[in-house]
């Protein structure tokens, strides 16, 4: 090579580099970011405040949100589903960074549909998203890996599946394999009860093409802990724990249901649990999901059980918990737009992820009658009471603005009236002290979320 030829190279690789380094400047001082969130629940209202508390970030659009998140960010009439549309939309108006926060787009491909685009998308992508999807792959991932969960079979022939129950050992669990909003899950306690689930799940298809394929597996008896964490497809960091409570009603009675209440931490999420659960559990799922040639990069939300033989995985869902995410995100110190970027990049082992040394309850103030019927359309009052309070939220859940331009209830679950304080009996007693400000017809909440915590 000349001499001159070889300087010309180094200068371009110079300009190269420059301009590297410049970009890469651009990207981490980036301070008018614009970002589309997906989703209208609870969960994409924690999202939305979370992202609006970060310096970085100047405008923010939730497709197709509801009334609370129509507060801090301009709602899209978009549906979750509609992928074309998301991405045409974030195209249209220059998004720099789309969170998904629904399982359901996640699980269709939908970051599959922003990434061929060149757009940047938090969340795991369809390969990845079948971690939730399909309970049949996760049981056999864990299966496969070592990582520590219920004994189980799958079927796809419910013939087989009735055959395999007289002779399995009741109480038994049956899972439809697809997503069923929660709801796919039978606990059966006689063989025929169990026998009539199968027929439901796979023959009525009750819960529709969700019950082609089904699990049925080992009942196990213990403390369910919920435990989200940020990966980024090799690393991962956990975030502080919580706890779910599923049935509709007090003592944990009644039908399942998306949550009714939740708080964080749990005290039953302890030292040891913790490092079981980072030598078995954690990131062992992010690594055999990597040899799986399914790199998950987004959010993984590890439902546990804590057994008398340790904790054992019961499900996994690739997305924040509703309502987790209301008592989980409000105590996290970190820029939330940081880590996600850092998920999407590949850097999260450069994030030193914090959570204030509190507590938070979140109580879900949903309409009489949900899951199964209620009403909708009444006005929601007193709301004004949680602005400027510190430490107090409420995340809409199931609201719009009505044609007056009132806000009303619109959804099973309305509203998740969040409250910190200095330790979790001090939260609880604020979260309910809270749900007494606001008012609507029909107003139901469960009374002992976090009673747990009095036995801990
Ligand atoms: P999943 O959607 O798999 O988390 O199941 C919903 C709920 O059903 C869980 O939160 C548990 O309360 C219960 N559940 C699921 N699997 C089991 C199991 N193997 N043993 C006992 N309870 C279970
Ligand atoms: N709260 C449980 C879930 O989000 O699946």
């Amino acid at each position: 090579m000349s001499e001159a030829l070889e300087k010309g190279n180094r200068v371009r690789q110079l300009i190269w580099t420059f301009d590297i380094l410049k970009n890469t400047e651009n990207v981490k001082r980036r301070t008018d970011m614009k970002v589309l969130i997906v989703g209208s629940g609870g969960r994409e209202h924690a999202i939305a405040a979370s992202v609006a508390k970060s310096s970085r970030v100047d405008k923010i659009y939730c497709a197709p949100g509801n009334a609370g998140i129509g507060q801090i960010a301009e709602c899209v009439p978009i549906g979750a589903m509609e992928f074309d549309k998301l991405v045409a939309f974030a195209k249209e108006n220059q998004i720099d960074l789309t969170i998904i926060g629904m399982d359901d787009p996640l699980v269709g491909g939908v970051v599959d549909a922003f990434e061929a685009e060149g757009l940047r998308v938090f969340g795991p992508n369809k390969a990845a998203a079948i971690l939730e999807g399909s309970k049949a792959f996760s049981k056999d991932l864990m299966k496969k890996y070592n990582i520590p969960t219920a004994a189980y079979e799958t079927f796809d022939d419910p013939e087989k599946a009735l055959e395999y129950l007289k002779t399995a050992k009741m109480p038994i669990v049956l899972k439809a394999d697809g997503l069923a909003l929660g709801k796919g899950v039978l606990i059966c306690n006689t063989l025929e009860e169990a026998e009539a689930g199968v027929k439901e799940i796979m023959m009525d298809k009750k819960f529709g093409s969700a019950g082609n394929h089904m699990v049925i597996e080992e009942f196990m008896t213990g403390r369910e802990v919920s435990v989200l964490s940020f990966v980024d497809g090799k690393t991962i960091k956990i975030m502080s724990s919580a706890q779910d409570h599923k049935r509709a009603k007090d003592g944990d009675q009644g039908l399942n249901t998306g949550g009714m209440g939740t708080f964080s931490p749990s005290p039953f999420y302890t030292k040891e649990v913790d490092e079981f659960c980072k030598k078995y559990v954690f990131q062992a799922t992010v690594d055999a999901m990597a040899a799986e040639g399914r790199t998950f990069k987004g959010i993984i939300f590890f439902g546990l059980m804590l057994t008398e033989d340790g904790p054992k995985v019961l499900e996994y869902n690739a997305r924040f918990g509703d309502p987790e995410a209301q008592v989980v995100l409000p105590r996290m110190k970190n820029d939330v737009i940081d880590v996600m970027e850092a998920c999407i990049d590949g850097t999260l082992d450069q994030i030193d992820l914090q959570f204030e040394d509190n507590a938070a309850v979140c109580v879900v103030l949903a309409s009489d009658g949900y899951p199964v019927s209620y009403e909708k359309g009444f006005e929601i009052k007193g709301l004004e009471n949680f602005e400027d309070k510190d430490g107090y939220y409420c995340f809409h859940a199931g609201s719009k603005l009505n044609e007056e331009g009132k806000i009303v209830t619109n959804g099973g679950r309305v509203l998740g009236v969040t409250a910190k304080g200095a330790d979790l009996k001090e939260a609880r007693a604020n979260a309910y002290a809270a749900t007494e400000w606001i008012d609507f017809a029909n107003k139901y909440m469960r009374h002992d979320i976090g009673k747990a915590i009095d036995e801990a």
